[in-house]
């Protein structure tokens, strides 16, 4: 595992459930992801495509296997480790998430907090990266007052204003048209290759396939290499 190695997986396996209920969901999955690369993973419903982005993720605690993260080790790691790990990675999810009480800006600086950033630069990065993603003119709006293709497109800005070396992506444009889904995933793309980010993202969206330097495919907890777009 070298610098350029973002994401190191080898041999994982992954139960839900206990005693006679307990079914494997991930099978020996392995996997390198390297800085700046953009991946999109297909597969059928239910195949451990979220399970396995919120393992990467930290969110949830890896039973067999190695999986490391930023050259962090995640198999056997404390719930402060992975918290630390956390706030290295940008989440996307397929519904945006954003605090319906905080207006496009508020929410975006919430990211920063953990970053012990002084107040005035926190709001000054927030609101230059609503401007990355053509909100300029949106950053005191709350959620409510702002379409689906613009909350996710706040979204993207939370998930990216710290400057994540990892961004995971969970279907983060099924709930939107496919004009503002092209674009989200666009400003995606063009953001990350400008950051430097490696991008994981999940999508079932045919149409945006060709933003990936790669594609791979889950089916029934197993990973394969997809050969052929
Ligand atoms: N918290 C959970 N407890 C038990 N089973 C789960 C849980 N989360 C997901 N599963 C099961 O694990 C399998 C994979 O789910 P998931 O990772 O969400 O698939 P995908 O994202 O590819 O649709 C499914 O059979 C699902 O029902
Ligand atoms: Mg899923």
């Amino acid at each position: 595992m070298n610098e350029k190695t973002i994401v190191h997986i080898k041999n994982l396996n992954h139960y839900f459930g206990g005693k006679s209920l307990r079914s494997q969901v991930l099978s020996d999955i392995n996997l390198e992801i390297k800085a700046g690369e953009v991946i999109i993973m297909t597969g059928p419903s239910g195949s451990g495509k979220s399970t396995l982005l919120t393992l990467i993720g930290g969110l949830r605690s890896v039973q067999e296997g190695s999986l490391k993260v930023l050259g962090w080790e995640l198999y056997g790691a404390s719930d402060e480790k992975l918290v630390q790990v956390r706030r290295h990675i940008g989440f996307i999810f397929q519904s945006h998430n954003l605090l319906e009480f905080l207006t496009a800006r508020q929410n975006v600086q919430m990211a920063l907090e953990l970053h012990n950033e002084p107040d005035r630069i926190a709001k000054a990065k927030a609101e230059a990266m609503l401007h990355a993603v053509k909100l300029g003119n949106r950053i005191n709006y709350y959620p409510s007052d702002l379409s689906g293709g613009q909350k996710q497109r706040v979204a993207i800005a939370r998930a990216l204003v710290s400057q994540p070396k990892l961004v995971l992506a969970d279907e983060p444009t099924a709930a939107l048209d496919s004009k503002s889904g092209r674009d989200v995933v666009d400003l995606m793309q063009q953001l990350a290759k400008e950051q430097g980010c490696a991008i994981l993202m999940v999508t079932h969206d045919n149409r945006i396939l060709d933003v990936a330097d790669r594609t791979i495919y889950m089916e029934d907890g197993k990973l394969f290499k997809e050969v052929v777009l």
